[in-house]
Formats: structure tokens, sequence, C-alpha cells
């Protein structure tokens, strides 16, 4: 539980702490660069997608069975199959998967710094979470520093369903009139919208930003909804400092008020 004034980081795990780049090697074993490449990104986007169609229909099944159904979707589009084996291997390797490298100057800051209560929040099962997290060979040394792993198995619904971040304030000690006082740390436009409609804060990481143009919030949904990112950073390491910052600056201000946020805008 956190301690009523310290910082409340949630940070998201796929394609935030953890780069999920080796998946891509993994594919192109058996495809190529190329094609490889492009089943990826079409696996993340019904991996996605799925969970978005699932929260609709109000069904819900493990994140692993999503992600398995996905790649079999993706591969099919790309008129191609893999056996059931190559298919575990693939699933296999969302538990050596590897951090960002802006990941552990973070974790080794957060470590020395009692005012900041870090968690894993994630769409995972509890036991996919826990493995990628202990049996990843860079994340695994820092793994105590969480306080908690937090995933949506419990609430059987997934992001950006407004539930799951409320369960996630309760996994911290707060209420729904807290949820200002959490942050949100994920590379994850949809995650980012989704947390700030519930009123909580979030950091934005923006990896992208600032190389040969690419990067930048283009995420409109916000605008119909509760806005973007109370701050856009460059990393997981930028995140932790800007989000202090910020903190210091909005103390005894209300911090975590909405409209304050929303006037900073995305960065
Ligand atoms: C997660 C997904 C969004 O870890 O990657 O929750």
């Amino acid at each position: 539980m956190a301690s009523n004034n310290n910082i409340v980081i949630a940070f998201d795990l796929y394609g935030t702490l953890l780069s999920t780049e080796s998946i891509a090697k993994e594919l192109a074993a058996h495809f190529g660069d190329e094609k490889a490449g492009s089943i990826a990104a079409l696996w993340r986007r019904f991996q996605l997608e799925y969970t978005w169609r699932m929260n609709s229909m109000g069904l819900y099944k493990p994140f692993s069975d999503i992600t398995k159904t996905s790649l079999q979707h993706a591969l099919a589009e790309h008129s191609s199959t893999l056996s059931d084996s190559d298919i575990s291997q693939l699933m296999r390797a969302y538990d050596s998967l590897s951090t960002f490298p802006d990941v552990e100057p973070a974790l080794k800051a957060i470590s020395t710094d009692p005012s900041i209560d870090a968690y894993v929040f994630s769409n995972g099962t509890d036991a996919m979470v826990s493995s990628s997290v202990k049996q990843s060979p860079s994340l695994s040394p820092h793994a105590s520093i969480f306080k908690g792993l937090v995933t949506v198995q419990e609430v059987e619904l997934f992001k950006p369903h407004p539930k799951v971040y409320y369960h996630l304030a309760g996994k911290v000690g707060k209420g729904r009139g807290d949820m200002g006082s959490i942050w949100l740390v994920s590379g994850n436009p949809f995650d980012v919208v989704g947390a700030r409609a519930v009123g909580m804060q979030a950091a934005w990481v923006d990896r992208a930003g600032g190389h040969h143009g690419k990067g930048g919030w283009n995420d409109r949904l916000g605008d119909l909804a509760s806005g973007g990112p109370t701050l856009v950073v460059s990393g997981v390491e930028d995140a932790v400092e800007k989000i202090k910052d910020w903190t210091k600056k909005n103390e005894g201000s209300g911090a975590g008020h909405n409209k304050e946020a929303a006037a900073m805008g995305p960065g």
C-alpha cells in the first residue's frame, strides 16, 4: 500500500518496460526480416484489437490466449503458418524479453528513492506478467523495487476499460476520488488516453520522438475524452524525473487536479 504522500507510478509492461523486439527476431528466423517485421506489427495490432473487441462483447479470455490467437490471425493474413511447437516457442519468448536501455537507470533511481511507490500494471495474466518480470535477464535483477505486479486478471477486462484503472487504484491503496494522484507511464497511446479518461496522470513514452521527425503525439481520441498525456517523455528514466518535477511544482496546489494537468497539454 502506498503511504499517503508517496508518488505512485504504475508502469505498463509490454512496449514500455519490455521491448518485444526479440519476438520479431524469432519470427525473422522463420520468415526473413521484412515479412517478420510485418507479421510482428500486425500481430501486435490484432492482439490489442482482440482485447478491445472482447471488452465490447463482454467476454474475457486470458491475455496469453489472446496473444496466441492473434498471432494465428496475423500469420493467416500473410498466408503463413507455424507449427504448434514454433508457436509455443514464440510464446516462451515473452519470458525472456529485454528492457529498453532507459529502463535500468530509472529502476536504479527508484530503488534509492523512498518517495516513489512503483508498480507494474499490465493486460497480461498473473502468470505471464510474473514470468516476464522475473525471467527477463535485464528486468529480474530489479524486480524487488516493485511494490506489486497488478494485472487485469481479477477484473476480467482489458485496458482501457475504466474498471481496470479503478482496480489499479484499489491495489495501490487509493480510492476513486484519488485517481489524479496516480501516474501511469506507458508507451501505448490508448492506455494513456484510458488513464486520463478516469482522471489519472499519464506520462507517454515517445521513444521515437526527435528521431528524424518521427514520433510525437498523434492520437486524437483524447480530444473526445479527457485529453492527451500529462507529460510526454523520451523514456522511462525521463518519465521518473519529469514526474518528480511535476509533483514538486504542483505540490500544495492540488497535485493531480485534472484541470491543471489538462492545461499543460501533451508537452
Ligand atoms: C500491457 C499491454 C498494453 O502490458 O502491452 O498492458
